[in-house]
């Protein structure tokens, strides 16, 4: 039996861990599979909407860290997960992405000589002053077995000494998951509820350190994205983040009036939405802005035009062959850029080799066929 332990502690870490949680318990009689929430993200729309969409099976283990600087955070993760791998003793910790909970729990089980699965692994923005970068970096070099989604990931990790037996490029699970929900999306009525229709809208996010916690970038870019929506409604779910320095800095003046509805011109706030309606929302928008990660690779599966407010990207294939365009931060051209979009000027993507929702299945594969552990199974 291989004994395989899986983490997911923050939102996007739920949409990556589902079909690979999904595709593990396909194989009861030889993988043993317990899943660990660290509880980085707690809140109904952060944490318990998202297992409810994707369908993710109740936690085995619960660390309930909440929130914190970032070296309470990884450090509390440690503390509380050490004592599940010791009781546990797994073959495997499968870990996603590249957040605080990704790193804490990789390096616990580095130092109990336990195996690390890092699936998407090799993503690089270059970039040292996001903690994200720290993170991948970091996990990456703890691991085993690295599962990479597209091939810079692996140009990346080979570049850094990594050997070769241990990279396998299997595409993206975060499209699994965006794949599996695209029958049941016609069924809801988001668009309604919020008073649009299909194509008369766009659709913003923005959390990055970078662009939220800095005063001047963050005033810049909603002076951009009021101009953009004179032009075209806005509809941006604020995430908590965000909305603590709106409420900081008495942003909430960017904001169109409460009593209108997206429908008219304007800026318009929500609450983070859960995994299903901001699918909806998103396939049907005209364009999007945001500084998400996943957002430019399901954009670029949906074939909905994306403008990263960010100067780097670690998908350079959504760029490459989808529908992203890498814009930064200065307000005067976001303006230029979305007026591109919205005159029609889009470029026509395409998608990264393997994006085709068999992900999670490859990695299945591998651990169970080219795995040394696994031989006899
Ligand atoms: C984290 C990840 C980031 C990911 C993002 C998605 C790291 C370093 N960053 O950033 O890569 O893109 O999640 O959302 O791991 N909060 C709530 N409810 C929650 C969780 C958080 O209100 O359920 C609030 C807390 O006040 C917290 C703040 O949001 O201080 C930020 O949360 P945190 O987990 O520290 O980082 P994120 O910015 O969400």
């Amino acid at each position: 039996m291989l004994k395989i332990v899986n983490v997911a502690g923050a939102r996007p870490n739920f949409v990556k861990i589902a079909p690979v949680v999904a595709e593990l318990r396909k194989h009861p009689s030889v993988i043993a599979c317990k899943l660990v929430h660290t509880g980085q993200h707690y809140d109904e729309s952060m944490s318990d909407s998202f297992f409810r969409d994707l369908a993710i099976p109740e936690p085995d283990v619960h660390l309930n860290v909440g929130s914190g600087t970032h070296a309470q955070q990884t450090a509390e993760i440690m503390k509380r997960f050490e004592p599940i791998l010791l009781e546990e003793r797994p073959d495997y910790l499968l870990v996603v992405g590249d957040v605080n909970s990704t790193v804490a729990c990789a390096l616990t089980a580095a130092k109990l000589g336990i195996g690390v699965i890092h699936v998407e692994a090799g993503l690089r923005s270059f970039d040292r002053t996001m903690p994200e970068e720290i993170n991948r970096v970091l996990t990456d070099h703890l691991s085993d077995l690295l599962f990479v989604t597209e091939e810079s990931g692996r140009t990346n990790l080979l570049r850094e000494g990594i050997g070769e037996e241990k990279i396998h490029l299997v595409g993206n699970v975060m499209i699994d998951s965006l794949r599996r929900q695209l029958d049941v999306l016609g069924e809801l009525d988001t668009l309604p509820r919020f008073g649009l229709r299909p194509q008369g809208y766009g659709l913003v996010t923005l959390h990055r350190p970078s662009n939220v916690d800095e005063q001047g970038v963050f005033e810049g870019i909603l002076t951009a994205l009021s101009k953009v929506a004179e032009r075209l409604p806005l509809l941006f779910p604020i995430h908590p983040r965000t909305q603590a320095r709106i409420a900081e800095w008495g942003f909430e003046r960017y904001f169109a009036d409460s009593g209108n509805r997206p429908g008219d011109r304007g800026l318009f706030r929500t609450a983070p939405l859960g995994y299903r309606d901001f699918l909806e929302l998103m396939r049907k928008a005209r364009i999007v802005l945001t500084d998400s990660g996943g957002i430019q690779e399901e954009t670029t599966v949906l074939g909905v035009p994306c403008l990263t407010l960010r100067h780097n990207t670690e998908r350079p294939s959504t760029i490459e062959v989808g529908t992203n365009h890498l814009v930064g931060t200065d307000p005067r051209k976001i303006v230029e850029e979305a007026n591109r979009i919205l005159d029609g000027k889009c470029k026509k993507g395409s998608l990264p080799p393997l994006w085709d929702g068999k992900a999670a299945s490859r990695i299945v594969e591998i651990l169970l066929h080219d795995n040394p552990l696994c031989h006899g199974l």
